[in-house]
């Protein structure tokens, strides 16, 4: 399954993308947000993943710049969907993550049937939470001490959501 943007395609991941996306997460400017990854937590996360993954390559003229997954919540009463994505340093600041969002965001609600999606990046992550908002997605709140940085010490996060009609 091969989605279509305005100027990126996401296309599922492959075990060829391993060294890619490793070589990206390593980028400061993403390993600061994502975290330590070698070759193996590439492939166990984000290339076979968990069975409610859909894990995608972000591709501009055919070469990856990015990752895109979404990770659905599919207990009916709590349906729901949350969507998690990097890019290469060169690759930020243009709109492509507003346009990777948008894509996988109107395909989840489109295609799959949710009426509500999530993003939950960290509360000092401006720039994400800047781009998130643009594509229509709304502060719920913040989660203290929700996630443990790359030093070790335990960070906030902003939970935003999405409902069908919302997005931009
Ligand atoms: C977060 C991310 C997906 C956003 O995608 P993007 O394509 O870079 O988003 P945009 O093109 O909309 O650019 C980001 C916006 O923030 C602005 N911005 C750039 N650097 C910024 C900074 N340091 N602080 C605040 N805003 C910043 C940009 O100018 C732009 O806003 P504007 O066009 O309204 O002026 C991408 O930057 C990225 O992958 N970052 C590294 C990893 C990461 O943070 N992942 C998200 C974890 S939740």
């Amino acid at each position: 399954m091969e989605l279509r943007g305005r100027h990126v395609t996401l296309r599922p991941t492959v075990a060829a993308d391993a060294s890619t996306l490793a070589a990206i997460l390593a980028e400061p400017e993403v390993a600061r947000w994502w975290g330590d990854f070698d070759l193996d937590r590439v492939v166990a996360e984000l290339i076979v993943g968990d069975p409610d993954e859909t894990p995608f390559a972000i591709e501009q003229d055919g070469i990856v710049i990015g990752y895109i997954q979404a990770v659905e919540e599919n207990e009916p009463d709590f349906r729901s969907a949350g969507i998690d994505l990097f890019l290469r340093t060169d690759a930020q600041g243009r709109g492509h993550g507003p346009d990777a969002i948008r894509t996988l965001a109107a395909h989840l609600i489109d295609e799959r049937g949710h009426h509500r999606l999530t993003i939950d990046p960290a509360a000092a992550n401006e720039r994400a939470i800047r781009c998130y908002e643009r594509v229509g997605f709304r502060r719920v709140g913040i989660m203290r001490r929700y996630w443990r940085d790359p030093a070790g010490e335990w960070q906030d996060g902003l939970l935003l959501d999405l409902l069908a009609g919302e997005l931009s």
